[in-house]
């Protein structure tokens, strides 16, 4: 049987990447859309969102977009009710709370945990039996590093990444068996436009000393790992949290 690159390949298949207008998301995106696959991009504005299914689809590339905020769960169902069939999710939207614990009430934490862990639920919820009913999915879950390793300044988001993580195996075990993978994909600190800010304060640079590749990752790094997890290369990983953090997870010092 031939591995590379065929089992690769991701022709035939469509793929919803949540929050895939800038950041993780379109660079998941576009490398989901390069192995064959057509994509469905998403985010709460078309007016972001057709720029960008203009440039996959000038590049060959199938491409469509669905759109609605993840707390508006009435327009998901009805977007994702009218997108046809869809065999992979990469679920990547996850909005941050930076502030200190004292300074999150309790709607702001459930808020958090809402937009980013109880939607994939529902998104789930969705998706799954349709992929069940065709005996083939993918389930992608956008975790972080952050879920693992604790750091200041970041409960309610590490609670709902530890979370998306634990999802994601609790989904492998009672879905494997009817043709539906699930794994969660754990970045670590990558230099998308939402971090520009971070990357650049002492903070930032603090992380780039504490990883081993003394960088920050480039959004695009992101996006092999995606199109494994997706590919028939990846047939037999279930349950597994794949961290892409440039070996921070797996040190103690930098
Ligand atoms: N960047 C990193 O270093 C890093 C590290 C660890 C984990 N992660 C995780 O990786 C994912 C992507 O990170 P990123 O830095 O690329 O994120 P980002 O730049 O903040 O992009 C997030 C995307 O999500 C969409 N979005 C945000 N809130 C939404 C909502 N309520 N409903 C619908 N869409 C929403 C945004 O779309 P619109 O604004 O167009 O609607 C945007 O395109 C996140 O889950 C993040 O937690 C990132």
């Amino acid at each position: 049987m031939s591995i590379f690159p065929d089992r690769f390949r991701l022709d035939g298949r469509a793929a919803l990447i949540t929050g895939s207008a800038r950041g993780l998301g379109w660079e998941m995106a576009k490398g989901l859309a390069e192995a064959g696959a057509k994509v469905l991009l998403h985010g709460r504005a078309r007016s972001r969102l057709a720029p960008r299914v203009a440039e996959l689809e000038t590049a060959g590339r199938d491409a469509g977009a669905v759109c609605f905020d993840m707390a508006d769960r009435a327009a998901m169902a009805v977007e994702l009710g009218n997108a046809g069939p869809i065999d992979i999710l990469v679920h990547n939207v996850g909005e941050r709370d930076r502030r200190p614990f004292a300074e999150i009430d309790h709607d702001a934490f459930a808020r958090l945990i809402d937009v980013d862990l109880v939607a994939a639920h529902a998104l789930v919820k969705l998706l799954l039996p349709g992929m069940i009913e065709r005996g083939w999915g993918r389930l992608i879950l956008v975790s972080s590093i952050v879920g693992d390793l604790a750091v200041p300044g970041a409960v309610s988001y590490a609670t709902a990444k530890g979370g998306l993580s634990a999802f994601a195996r609790a989904l492998a075990a009672e879905f494997g068996a009817r043709g539906v993978t699930c794994n969660a994909l754990s970045p670590g600190f990558f230099a998308t436009e939402t971090n520009a800010q971070l990357a650049v304060s002492p903070a930032g640079e603090r992380q780039r000393e504490r990883c081993p590749l003394k960088r920050w990752a480039e959004p695009w790094e992101i996006a092999g790992a995606a199109v494994f997890l997706a590919s028939p290369a990846a047939s037999f990983v279930n349950g597994h949290t794949l961290v892409v953090d440039g070996g921070v997870s797996a040190t103690y010092l930098g």
